[in-house]
């Protein structure tokens, strides 16, 4: 384990998440923003691509293991031990259930499933099944007691693509900043501390301290007319406010990266 960055705003440590997780103390971060791995079938299934003219394509597969229900039930511990609020994770739908039971299970609350709905999703290639057209995120908390978020009556439904850029990105999973500028707009507090410990290339430092609103949309369609102005004065998320942000990852590349992406940011944003 090596503390690869330290700045006053964000720490990212290197070593294994798993071993990384048990060293804290309880209770010590407001928030839990991440994106793990997922699962076996997912990890196997994008390391090949069969469009319908019968070619095969090999996309280069991920270069992490994919998560068991065991792994899951260790880190709905850690998360449920180390947060005092909210628990978002972003999951393969295969394991949405097994993520919420699993933080039931050992004492914190599921309390919704969210979607990334993506305005630009890869078409099914083999044309003989949908494609899949968003991203689930379970929305989880430490205690379920006293609960408050920065979004007032918003639904949990994010919409936008990915950052543009993407094809070229040196990180396969990289999610959108303007989603994770969102997600931690939304859910923590004022100076709250903020721990992702599947770090991949950083976005969730990038969505924390951009300085200004990325690019992305809710999706606040709603049936009650006597709600829409509320939701419309309401329309744009809180941004972060004076966040900090620790970060765990394993790969030196990706650790590489977010220290490279976390450098374009001004140095006074970086400052406390
Ligand atoms: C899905 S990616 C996260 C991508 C990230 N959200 C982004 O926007 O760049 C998961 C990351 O977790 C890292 N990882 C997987 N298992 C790990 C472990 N046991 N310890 C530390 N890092 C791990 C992988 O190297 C990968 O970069």
């Amino acid at each position: 384990m090596k503390l690869a960055l330290d700045t006053d705003r964000v720490s990212l440590i290197q070593g294994d998440s798993f071993k990384v997780l048990e060293s804290f103390t309880a209770q010590s971060f407001d928030t839990i923003v991440t994106d793990p791995p997922y699962s076996p079938h997912t990890h196997k299934m994008l390391g090949k691509e069969r469009p319908a003219d019968g070619r095969q394509i090999f996309r280069k597969e991920l270069d992490f293991p994919p998560l068991t229900p065991d792994r899951i039930a260790e880190l709905a511990y850690q998360f449920v031990r180390l947060a005092r609020g909210w628990i978002i994770v972003f999951v393969d739908w295969r394991q949405t259930g097994t993520w919420g039971n699993a933080i039931e299970r050992v004492g914190g609350e599921w309390i919704r499933v969210g979607a990334w709905v993506k305005t630009s999703p890869m078409p099914q290639l083999t044309g003989d099944r949908p494609a899949t057209g968003h991203e689930e995120i379970v929305i989880g908390h430490a205690t379920g007691e006293g609960l408050a978020w920065n979004a007032k009556g918003r639904p949990c439904t994010w919409r936008g693509g990915r950052d543009a850029g993407y094809g070229d990105e040196p990180h396969p999973n990289q999610k959108p900043a303007w989603l994770i500028q969102s997600l931690i707009g939304m859910f923590n507090p004022t100076g709250g501390i903020v721990l992702d410990p599947f770090f991949g290339s950083g976005t969730t430092a990038i969505g924390a301290f951009a300085p200004e609103r990325l690019e992305g949309e809710m999706l606040l369609e709603t049936s009650c007319k006597a709600c829409a102005k509320k939701h419309l004065e309401a329309y744009h998320p809180p941004l972060p406010v004076d966040a900090r942000v620790v970060g765990i990852e394993g790969a030196q590349k990706y650790i590489d990266l977010s220290i490279a992406r976390i450098n374009t940011l001004s140095p006074s944003v970086l400052a406390a």
